[in-house]
């Protein structure tokens, strides 16, 4: 096991479980569908590749890169989307993948944007982890992974300070070797 990893809570063999079960839900819920897949950058990246593959409909991919935490553990409690150019979802169905469920307050205003300025007819969330706790926006997610307690995770996507994110599983960070 990785040196700064406290304790695994999923394994690579309990996410790739998962992922078939979310891409058949995925492939049978959206079949028909115009779908745009839209993935939050950068902690969507590994769940998106991952789970992308196992859903069997044509569809396009696209990103949006947001901000709501700032390097450390603790969100800031504000959204900002990224400079980027923002994908064409006029009309489409959009996927919208995003890594982790916490306030709620990322997939919320993303959600919101797409719906409201971006033209997109309907939006269903993924998220490969959702945090048991009261969220500060509520957000319908329709495909989660797994449900989790309220703790700081890294590993498949999740990052502390832009570091972990390749790690095949999903652990809870060792503070004593957060920076090593
Ligand atoms: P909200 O609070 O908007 O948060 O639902 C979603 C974003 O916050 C980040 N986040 C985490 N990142 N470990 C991480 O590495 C965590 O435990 C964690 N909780 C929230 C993540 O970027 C997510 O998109």
């Amino acid at each position: 096991m990785h040196g700064a990893i406290e304790k695994v809570l999923f394994s690579e063999a309990d996410i790739r479980a998962r992922l078939d079960e979310l891409g058949a839900m995925i492939t049978e819920d959206l079949r028909g569908e115009k779908v745009s897949a839209v993935v939050i950058l950068h902690g969507g990246i590994i769940f998106t590749a991952d789970l992308l593959r196992r859903v069997q409909i044509p569809l396009t991919i696209d990103s949006l890169s947001v901000r709501s935490y700032y390097g450390g553990t603790e969100s800031s409690g504000e959204v900002s989307f990224g400079e980027g150019a923002l994908p064409d979802v006029e009309g489409r169905h959009v996927l919208l993948i995003d890594d982790i469920l916490d306030t709620g307050r990322t997939l919320a205003a993303v959600k919101r944007k797409l719906l409201e300025e971006m033209g997109a007819t309907a939006v269903s969330c993924a998220v490969m982890l959702a945090k048991d706790k009261k969220r500060a926006d509520e957000v319908d997610v329709e495909y989660v992974g797994f449900e989790m307690a309220d703790e700081f995770v890294v590993g498949y996507g999740l990052d502390y300070q832009e570091r972990y994110r390749n790690l095949p599983f999903i652990g809870v960070l060792d503070p004593t070797h957060a920076d090593a």
